[in-house]
């Protein structure tokens, strides 16, 4: 049976669904008709006008870094950001101040091992929580949406960080929010140090925010008067939302001048439900480059590839050596066709507002080589030790990602219900997880709270996953080392190993869910409890 056939016998066709869009655009009238009409003058399909300076993270401001030294205020709030050249765009994000400089969205900058003293004090007018994702704290320091706190209201956290050196982030957490909350502005990194860390960044003479670029990538309709359009209905819920106007550290159509030497890019996904195939391009040619981290830090080595996948929530970290190139070079960053396994695409009779789908190929940024340099450095051979989890009696669980029940996602037989609690696992054991996602579903990307797992295989991967594998047990450069996240492709069977060693005293409660901001709001998360 076909695809089609098949999501057509699911409902999806449009018989489940009330297919009249309600779009929600901040402070401005519901027009949703008009939504990617604005953006198509940034058609990223276009290799022409990438002319926009990269916002590239400063000591203040918009991702300025932000080095906790005493405690103070995170306050989400809606205001104005110029996104489009010339436009303001409304948007919420995270305002704060820090020793006499103010930023927004900062980036968190942290040694591991550092206690941090932060209040979120609620200038939204809805309920808020943030999440710090990846970090291993405590269940009150989470962001669980039962935590969430209304207008005008705050919320401590208060702990010091256990992970390795990495690039973890932060985002709202509200229960049925996170997208609406997320698709406006709010969210950025947090970038642990530690000792292995400090040592790449010496081994290339790296540095934060000059040659070391931490890279957001989201997707957005903006419409007509530069507004950002967010689309939603109970068909968006399920299939995703998506935009036709791609930004990097909120910058349309982005360039960075850049000197022949390595660089270090941090790439985090940050859209709603978007999943790129990035790779480099010069004159349609593709270029290697070392995928060195991800989600839980440095990887063992660094890893040669030409292209990697990357979807909602998960970080991969690259180096780039710009010294095979020449100055007056272009090379893009660019997002490869690949076939989205969605449903979408085999469900023509819903007429979606966008243009760019899934799987559609479109650039992301460019890179001008710009200045030659004297730069004899070289990658490390060695840059983690990553002890393997000993799974040796480990039980199984089995998780199943079902095809949509009437339109919704399950994880196993469960949605989200605040106060059930559908997982329970017992505190300093070593369990591994199965997580099998149906035929004909969509690919969802599986993140865990609290947690950092270690793949250990992926089984039935369709073939544009399996032919960048390198290893027997089927794992990509990107599964390797520690991950929070993991991309499990339909018909797909991922296996992971987890060890729930805590200190945390009394029992942990935590989330598992599906990291499509869509697919969490409509319930595709479940508690688990650590006992
Ligand atoms: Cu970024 Cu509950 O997740
Ligand atoms: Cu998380
Ligand atoms: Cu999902």
């Amino acid at each position: 049976m076909k695809r089609r056939d098949f999501l057509r016998l699911l409902g999806l066709g449009g018989i489940v669904f009330s297919t009249s869009a309600t779009g929600l655009i901040l402070n401005a009238c519901n027009d949703s008709n008009e939504s990617g009409s604005g953006s198509m003058a940034y058609d990223p399909r276009s290799e022409e006008g990438f002319v926009n300076m990269l916002k590239i993270p400063g000591e203040d401001g918009l991702y300025g870094f932000l080095e906790p030294e005493v405690p103070f205020e995170m306050k989400p709030r809606q205001m104005d950001a110029e996104i489009l050249p010339g436009m303001q765009t409304k948007s919420y994000l995270y305002e704060a101040q820090h020793q006499g400089k103010t930023f927004y969205n900062p980036i968190i900058k942290i040694r591991k091992d550092d206690a941090l003293d932060i209040t979120l004090v609620n200038q939204l007018d809805e309920i808020t929580i943030i999440h710090w994702h990846g970090l291993e704290v405590a269940h009150e320091d989470d962001g669980h949406p039962n935590n969430a706190v209304g207008p005008g209201a705050s919320y401590n956290y208060n702990f010091s960080v256990p992970n390795r050196g990495g690039t973890y982030w932060y985002h709202p957490h509200p229960d049925k929010l996170v997208g609406e909350q997320s698709y406006f502005g709010l969210g950025s990194f947090f970038i642990v140090e530690d000792d292995e860390n400090i040592a790449l960044k010496d081994a290339l003479d790296l540095e934060l925010g000059v040659n070391d670029i931490p890279l957001i990538i989201q997707d957005r309709n903006f419409n007509d008067q530069g507004q950002l359009v967010f689309e939603t209905n109970p068909m968006l819920q399920t299939l995703g939302v998506l935009g036709d106007t791609i930004l990097v550290n909120k910058t349309v159509k982005p360039y960075l001048d850049v000197d022949t030497r390595i660089y270090r890019f941090r790439i985090l996904n940050a859209s709603n439900s978007r999943i790129y195939k990035l790779s480099l391009d010069k004159n349609g040619t593709k270029i290697p480059f070392l995928i060195v981290g991800n989600d839980g830090g440095l990887l063992d080595k660094p890893y040669e590839a030409t292209e990697f996948f990357i979807d909602i929530a998960e970080r991969v970290e690259i180096l780039i050596d710009f010294r095979g190139h020449e100055v007056g070079d272009d090379i893009y960053l660019k997002s490869g066709f690949f076939d989205p396994m969605d449903p979408l695409v085999d469900n023509m009779e819903y007429n979606r507002p966008n243009t760019l789908l899934n799987g559609d190929e479109f650039y992301v940024m460019k890179f001008n080589v710009k200045n030659q340099r004297n730069y004899n450095l070289r990658v490390p051979e060695t840059l983690s030790i990553i002890n393997p989890i000993d799974t040796t009696g480990a039980d199984e669980r089995m998780i199943t990602l079902p095809n949509p029940i009437e339109g919704v996602w399950f994880i196993n037989n469960f949605r989200f219900e605040p106060n059930e609690v559908p997982l329970t696992v017992n505190r300093n054991t070593i369990e591994t997880w199965r997580i099998e996602n149906a035929p004909l579903a969509m690919p969802h990307p599986m993140h865990i709270h609290a947690f950092q797992f270690q793949v250990l295989e992926r089984i039935n991967s369709p073939d544009q996953v399996s032919k960048l594998a390198i290893d027997s047990s089927g794992r990509l450069p990107t599964d390797m080392g520690w991950k929070d996240t993991v991309m499990v492709w339909p018909g797909e069977i991922v296996r992971y190993a987890i060890n729930f060693s805590t200190d945390y005293a009394g029992d942990q409660l935590y989330l598992f869910h599906c990291h499509i901001l869509e697919h969490e709001d409509q319930g595709m998360m479940i508690n688990y409890k650590v006992v």
